[in-house]
C-alpha cells in the first residue's frame, strides 16, 4: 500500500500534467483562430483584387452611367415599397431578442394575418408607437434587419442615452421604451417599407458595405439579400465599433463569412476590452477610414454603402469624396436627426441674399431667411420654431404642414399623395416666400 506521502507529489504530478495539456489545446485554438482573422482580412483584399479584375476591359466610366440610369428603374419595378407610403398597418410583436446590453431586435407580423410587404434591403419601417400615458403617437423609423420572404419584419433598435454633455436630458424615448417595456403580443402600428437606400443590382461592381455601430441593420438585411439573390459580386464588410459590447449579429455574420466565400467581414475595433486580442477578436485595432480601404482596395471601383452615427458619415464621405469616389457609386443611410444632409440648390431655389427665399412660420410668429441647403423642417428648428418629425425623410407624414401661400420644392423627389397646399418639411425648401400654418 503506497503511503500518503507518496500518494501527493503523484497526484501533483498528474495535475501539472492536466494543466499542461489544457494549456497547449488553448494554446492551438488560439493560434488557428488568430489564423483564420487574418486570413479572413488577407482574403477581403484578394477577393477584391479579383472582382476589380474580372471587370476586366469594362470601362468605369460606362458602369457608372448604368448605375445611375437604372438605380431609379430598379427601385421602382423591383420594390413595390418605394413610392410613399400612405396608410398605416397594426403589427403585433411575435418575438423579441435581446442582441447586447442595449440591443433588441423585434420581430413583427400583420395583425390581419395577411402576408408582410415585400422590401428591398436597406428600407427602413417608419413606425408608430402609442406610449402609455402620452397624448400623442410617436413615429420613428427602423431600418428592416431582415431580408424579405421570411414571413416576418425584423428591426434591430439600440437603446439611445442622453447626450454624453448633457446627462440631465431624457434617455431615447422609443429606442428605450423598446429595449425596456415592449413585450410579446404588444401591437404597433407601421407604414410599409420605405426609402432609396437599396442594393444596386445593376453593376458588377464589388459592394463595399461600412457599418459604424447601430448602422450594421441595414447591412444585415443587404447580406441576407445578397445571398437570396444569389449575387456573386465581392461583399466586404467593414463593421466598426468600440469593442463586442457594441456588436451586433457577429455570430450570424461569422457564419455568413463562414459559408459564402464572396462574403468577408473586417472588423475594426476601436477600444478593445482588456481581453480583446488582435487578430483573434477582431483585425483592425481603430475606426474604419478611408486610408483603411485604400489598403484593402485595389482601386475605388466598387460601390460604397454607408451607415452609422454622424461623425462616421462625415469622416467617410469626405474621405471617399476626396479619394475621387463618385456620387453615383456611393449610397448612404443616416439615422437621427443629427445626421443632417447637405442638399444643393435648385434652380427655383434663390440662395443669395438679394433675392433670398423667405419662410414665414404664421402661428409662432417667426420669420426667417433661407440658407440655400437645410430643409424647412431644420429651418424651423434653429428658429425654435416647434414641429414634430420622425423619419425626417419623407415617409411618415409626422411632419405634415400646411401651406398658407408660396410654394416648396423637393430636391430628392416630389413625396406622393399630399392634399392641397400640404408639404412635408423634413424633405422640403422653400421657393420664394413661403407661409407655413405653423
Ligand atoms: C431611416 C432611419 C432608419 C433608422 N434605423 C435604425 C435602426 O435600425 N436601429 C436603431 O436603433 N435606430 C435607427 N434609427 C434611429 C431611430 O429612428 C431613432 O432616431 C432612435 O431610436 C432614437 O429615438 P428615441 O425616440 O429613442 O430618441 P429621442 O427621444 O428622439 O431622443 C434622441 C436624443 O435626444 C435626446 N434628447 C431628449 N430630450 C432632449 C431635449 N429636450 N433636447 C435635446 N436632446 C434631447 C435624447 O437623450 C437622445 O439622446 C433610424 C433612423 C432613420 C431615420
Ligand atoms: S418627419 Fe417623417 S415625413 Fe417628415
Amino acid at each position: 500500500m503506497p503511503t500518503v506521502s507518496l500518494l501527493i507529489p503523484i497526484f501533483g504530478l498528474i495535475l501539472c500534467v492536466v494543466a499542461l495539456a489544457q494549456l497547449g489545446l488553448w494554446a492551438t485554438q488560439s493560434l488557428q483562430i488568430s489564423f483564420r482573422n487574418k486570413k479572413q482580412f488577407e482574403l477581403a483584399k484578394q477577393l477584391l483584387r479579383e472582382q476589380i479584375r474580372k471587370q476586366g476591359d469594362q470601362r468605369m466610366s460606362s458602369a457608372r452611367e448604368s448605375v445611375s440610369d437604372q438605380a431609379g428603374a430598379l427601385a421602382s419595378s423591383a420594390s413595390p415599397a418605394s413610392s410613399r407610403p400612405s396608410s398605416f398597418r397594426r403589427l403585433e410583436v411575435v418575438k423579441l431578442v435581446k442582441e447586447t446590453a442595449v440591443c433588441t431586435s423585434v420581430y413583427m407580423r400583420p395583425v390581419d394575418g395577411q402576408p408582410c410587404e415585400t422590401f428591398r434591403a436597406g428600407q427602413h419601417l417608419p413606425i408608430r408607437f402609442n406610449l402609455p400615458g402620452l397624448a400623442k403617437p410617436v413615429v420613428r423609423c427602423y431600418s428592416l434587419s431582415n431580408a424579405a420572404g421570411q414571413g416576418f419584419y425584423r428591426i434591430s433598435v439600440k437603446a439611445v442615452p442622453a447626450p454624453n454633455n448633457q446627462p440631465e436630458l431624457p434617455a431615447g424615448l422609443i429606442s428605450n421604451f423598446v429595449n425596456h417595456q415592449l413585450k410579446v403580443g404588444d401591437v404597433v402600428e407601421a407604414k410599409p417599407p420605405a426609402g432609396d437606400f437599396t442594393l444596386q443590382h445593376n453593376s458588377e461592381a464589388p459592394i463595399v458595405l461600412l457599418a459604424g455601430g447601430i448602422g450594421i441593420t441595414p447591412m444585415v438585411s443587404m447580406i441576407q439579400e445578397a445571398i437570396n439573390e444569389n449575387v456573386k459580386r465581392g461583399v466586404v464588410l467593414m463593421y466598426g465599433v468600440r469593442n463586442r459590447k457594441d456588436q451586433v449579429f457577429r455570430e450570424w455574420i461569422d457564419q455568413q463569412t463562414a459559408t459564402h466565400e464572396n462574403i468577408v467581414a473586417v472588423n475594426c475595433f476601436s477600444s478593445p476590452l482588456e481581453d480583446e486580442v488582435e487578430g483573434v477578436d477582431y483585425q483592425i485595432s481603430g475606426y474604419v477610414t478611408v486610408d483603411l480601404l485604400k489598403q484593402i482596395l485595389p482601386g475605388p471601383e466598387c460601390q460604397f454603402y454607408l451607415c452609422g452615427p454622424p461623425v462616421f458619415m462625415d469622416s467617410l464621405s469626405t474621405g471617399l469624396a476626396s479619394w475621387g469616389i463618385g456620387e453615383h457609386q456611393i449610397f448612404s443611410e443616416a439615422f437621427g436627426p443629427a445626421a443632417r444632409k447637405p442638399r444643393k440648390p435648385t434652380a427655383s431655389q434663390p440662395t443669395d441674399s438679394t433675392g433670398a427665399a423667405t419662410i414665414h412660420f404664421l402661428k409662432s410668429n417667426v420669420t426667417v431667411n433661407y440658407d440655400g441647403q437645410s430643409s424647412v423642417l431644420e429651418m424651423a428648428e434653429d428658429a425654435g420654431v416647434a414641429i414634430d418629425s420622425g423619419c425626417r425623410a419623407g415617409s411618415c407624414e409626422t411632419c405634415l404642414a400646411k401651406i398658407a401661400r408660396g410654394q416648396v420644392d423637393y430636391p430628392d423627389g416630389e413625396p406622393s399623395d399630399l392634399g392641397p397646399q400640404e408639404c412635408l418639411p423634413c424633405i422640403a425648401v422653400p421657393v420664394g416666400e413661403l407661409e407655413l400654418d405653423l
